[in-house]
């Protein structure tokens, strides 16, 4: 059921080294993309049927061909690579482990996928939080200059390349793709009006491919399998292998990688099932901007298209597993705390919204709701959801909504009863703090 491809030198000490990645057919297909021509690189990529992992799952072939190419292959501008390790929503946790384990992966990916798309500056935006990736990451980046993976004249090929590590300053928006370009380009990072887009008007308004970590890793093993490898794996329309990160109220928490489509039922099985005598009460597929889904849903497969079917979005894969000892109104609170915290405040819905779901969240946890505020929670969502600037706004109703729905009475057992049923003592607490 496993298939470990990126992770496949996880549990060797120098996984992280350029030795330890080289002993794992490392930089082995790097040679073999400098060989193709760059265009014959897309079209292999668009081959194999490789999506985003990101989120959203938009095929990386298709966007690393909408960069326009000059008669030369290289346009009046410049090309960017960014790539998107900002990796900070709640339950999502595979490209900070990925980075301390493999950071050798993504910068073959980083060096083939420049090459295709014909640009000479990568840049890899990283969540300013997490210094010792940041640092594992420079370091990785050093050896391969001295290995001459990068620089001027890459292994003979005439292939110039120099990468940027980039630290943020910890800020979940950054990982909205065009909030990251403006921070990327010292302004404030808040979401930008698109069209344009970023592969026509991007980095320094220039042609500019935007991919998520685990999405660039992936290149250099299509490269050295090839497309139809790549393609056997998965299911029909989400193709390959994946991270799935498997946190919560399970036995063995972490990352299991495998085809896309395996449920989480064959997941759990592998993490030795939920905590010791306790069973599963809901669960986010992709992080907590998905919406929950319940143990009805336990042999859904982790597709884009099986969890779209079951209401809800595969996202990151992030399988946060909560069991029945769990608060689902105090764990939405906490949610929704966060989306407050991180709205940018670039547009009203959202930046307003938060902000009073929060209040009304408050207020049902420490039980003093009406059924009134219920209503004005989901009108809330309503105004939110379609109506904002970017996706950050759409993400914070998810929990909110497919909470409310799945469990509607556990919201009236906090209005008509004095507060959490699941805690009494922090409903106290909650009480006395917003007295
Ligand atoms: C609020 C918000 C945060 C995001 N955070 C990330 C992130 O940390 N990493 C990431 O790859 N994509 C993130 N995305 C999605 C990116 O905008 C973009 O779709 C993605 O980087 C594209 O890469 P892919 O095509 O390889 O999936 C975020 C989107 C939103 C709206
Ligand atoms: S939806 Fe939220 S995060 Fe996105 S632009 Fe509006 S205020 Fe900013």
């Amino acid at each position: 059921m496993l298939t470990p491809v990126l992770s496949r030198n996880w549990g060797d000490a120098d996984s992280f080294t350029l030795a330890g990645y080289a002993r794992h057919r490392g930089y082995e297909a790097l040679p073999k993309a400098l060989a193709m021509e760059p265009d014959a690189l897309i079209q292999l990529v668009k081959d194999s049927g490789l999506r985003g992992r990101g989120g959203a799952g938009f095929p990386t072939g298709m966007k690393w061909g909408f960069i326009p190419q000059g008669p030369d292959g290289q346009g009046a501008k410049p090309h960017y690579l960014v790539v998107n390790a900002d990796e900070s929503e709640p339950g999502t946790c595979k490209d900070t482990p990925f980075m301390m384990a493999n950071p050798h992966a993504l910068i073959e990916g980083v060096i083939i996928a420049s090459y295709a798309i014909r640009a000479k500056k990568a840049f890899i935006y990283i969540r300013g939080e997490i210094v010792h990736v940041t640092r594992r990451l420079q370091h990785a980046v050093a050896e391969a200059y001295q290995a001459g993976h990068l620089g001027t004249d890459i292994h003979g090929s005439g292939f110039d390349l120099d990468i940027v590590v980039h630290a943020g300053a910890g800020a979940y928006i950054c990982g909205e793709e065009t909030a990251l370009l403006d921070s990327l380009e010292g302004y404030r990072g808040q979401p930008r009006l698109r069209p344009p887009f970023p592969a026509t008007h991007g980095l320094y308004a220039s042609p500019t491919v935007v991919n998520n970590v685990e999405s660039i890793a992936s290149v250099p093993s299509i490269v050295l399998g090839g497309a139809q490898w790549f393609g056997a794996q998965g299911t029909e329309k989400s193709k390959g292998y994946t991270l799935y990160s498997l946190s919560g109220h399970v036995k063995r928490p972490g990352q299991y990688e495998g085809p896309l489509g395996l449920t989480l039922r064959q997941l759990l099985e592998l993490g030795g099932g939920m905590r010791e005598g306790h069973e599963l009460k809901f669960w986010t597929p992709g992080g907590s901007s998905t919406p929950l889904l319940t143990a009805e849903h336990l042999d859904v497969p982790l597709d884009y298209e099986g969890v779209a079917a079951a209401g809800s979005m595969l996202g990151t894969k992030a399988l946060q597993c909560f069991d029945e000892t769990t608060c689902v109104v105090r764990c939405v609170l906490r949610w929704t705390e966060f989306y407050a915290h991180e709205s940018c405040g670039k547009c009203t819905p959202c930046r307003e919204g938060t902000y009073w779901m929060v209040q009304i969240l408050q207020r049902m946890e420490n039980g003093n709701a009406t059924e009134e505020d219920l209503v004005t929670l989901l009108d809330t969502c309503d105004n939110i959801f379609g109506r904002s600037f970017c996706a950050l706004g759409d993400g914070a109703t998810s929990p909110i909504v497919s909470g409310v729905q799945l469990f509607r009475q556990e919201f009236m057992d906090h209005i008509n009863g004095t507060g959490c049923p699941f805690d009494p003592v922090a409903s106290t607490v909650f009480a006395g703090a917003h007295a």
